[in-house]
């Protein structure tokens, strides 16, 4: 086996997970050990398997996020609760340097989201549908995408790695769960009946 070597994900209570990242130099984007990185860092996500992954995450505090959402990560997922997520794939993408505005619509949704760097648990986020991120792609140009629904979310929580913050700091603490207590109790159910049972707010 050839291709890019998978790299150690960095758990929650390192300290490059609380640090704002640093910009990327955009000359650096030229350099074979940037794109090294980017190569390395998306064969860690599909490996792990996850659906975005932040520099920080493998221990590197430059601003810097990959992004890859498909079926083959929608496991047991149903039509109807792909739908409610708006799930809808985002293909392989590279954010550099992201900033992040919100759109017109103030809308949020909250759903159950996971992390990496916080193996074991999920939690529900409530997070905007549509932001608009202005960045660099991996080799340079200038990006300015709306992105909405699911790949949103992802979005935010990628930019959220590259200030320093984990969905841990905007979960509703008393949906968090056990990934087995997840798949047991809650999974295909919406989450109106965790909130009920469990007793937090769904915005
Ligand atoms: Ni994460």
């Amino acid at each position: 086996m050839s291709g890019p070597g998978v790299l150690a994900i960095v758990e929650c209570g390192d300290p490059v997970l609380r640090r704002p990242a640093e910009p990327v130099d955009p000359a650096d984007l030229r350099t074979s050990e940037l794109q090294l990185l980017i190569a390395k860092m998306r064969a860690t996500m599909e490996a792990a398997p996850g659906v975005g992954l932040a520099a920080p995450q493998v221990g590197m505090p430059i601003q810097l996020a990959v992004l890859h959402d498909g079926p083959e990560r929608w496991g047991q997922l149903t039509e109807e609760e792909r739908t409610a997520r708006q799930r809808n794939g985002l293909d392989f993408t590279v954010l550099v340097n992201p900033t992040l505005r919100l759109v017109d619509d103030p809308d949020q949704a909250s759903f159950y989201e996971g992390c990496l760097s916080v193996p074991g648990l999920t939690g529900v986020v409530a997070r905007h549908r549509a932001v608009r991120v202005e960045a660099l792609d991996e080799h340079g140009p200038p990006v300015d995408r709306v992105f909405s629904g699911w790949a949103a979310r992802i979005v935010q929580h990628e930019v959220d790695h590259l200030r320093g913050h984990l969905y841990l700091d905007r979960v509703e603490t008393r949906s968090l769960s056990t990934t087995a207590n997840y798949a047991r109790l809650w999974a295909g159910w919406p989450a109106e009946d965790a909130a009920a049972s469990l007793g937090f707010t769904l915005r």
